[in-house]
């Protein structure tokens, strides 16, 4: 039988249980606490493909992403961050680059490559979290680490590894967030989206 390439066995699965990819949302958690066991690259891989699998505006893929491997460049990257401190302890990062002239949108881009590269980590088993970059007074500073382009933007730092941690998190009832045709109204919810104000 052919051999599946790895988006093709993705779109199997995701056809043959929409809920998988649900219950992946759901329970994924931001986790900021890892295991000292280093990853796999054939997992690293993986991951890199969900990033490279995300929708852009006009298919312009504008991203680069940049395995950060090295321990003291990794441990530096950490120190310029303000909330990222964690990512000295991750067993690798990623940071997510985006070309601003190749797309009318590029922190969106950047953000969807992200997030999928977090959903994939944690259907593996994995943790991640997300290190705000982009606009952050430390994002020049990490680009020079990194040594990208000046005018690229750095949308995310990504720290990835085995977690270490269980943590909760919650989300604001959907009843509070959820209009129906105009701002405000919460009118005809039942019907529209089957639960009630
Ligand atoms: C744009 C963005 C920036 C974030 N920056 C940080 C960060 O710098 N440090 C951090 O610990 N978490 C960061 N997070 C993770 C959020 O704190 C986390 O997603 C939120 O608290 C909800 O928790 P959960 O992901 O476990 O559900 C960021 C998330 C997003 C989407």
């Amino acid at each position: 039988m052919k051999k599946l390439k790895v988006h093709e066995r993705c779109l199997l699965k995701c056809w043959g249980k929409e809920m998988d990819v649900l219950e992946a949302i759901k329970s994924r958690r931001s986790i900021r606490k890892f295991r000292k066991e280093s990853l796999p690259p054939k997992t690293v891989r993986e991951i890199l493909e969900a990033g490279r699998w995300a929708p852009s505006a006009r298919n312009s893929q504008p991203w680069r992403f940049i395995v950060i491997r090295d321990e003291e460049l990794k441990r530096r990257i950490a120190e310029a961050t303000s909330a990222g401190k964690f990512l000295a302890d991750a067993s690798i990062g990623v940071a997510v680059v985006v070309n601003p002239k190749a797309t009318r949108h590029p922190v969106e881009d950047g953000a969807n490559a992200t997030m999928n590269m977090l959903l994939a980590a944690h259907s593996m088993g994995l943790g991640a979290c997300w290190i705000g970059s982009y606009g952050s007074p430390y994002e020049e500073e990490v680009k020079q680490l990194l040594e990208v382009p000046r005018d690229w933007l750095l949308i995310s730092i990504i720290a990835l590894g085995y977690p270490a941690e269980k943590p909760e998190s919650s989300r604001i009832e959907l009843k509070e967030l959820v209009y129906v045709d105009r701002f405000g109204s919460k009118e005809r919810l039942e019907e529209v989206a089957g639960f009630n104000a």
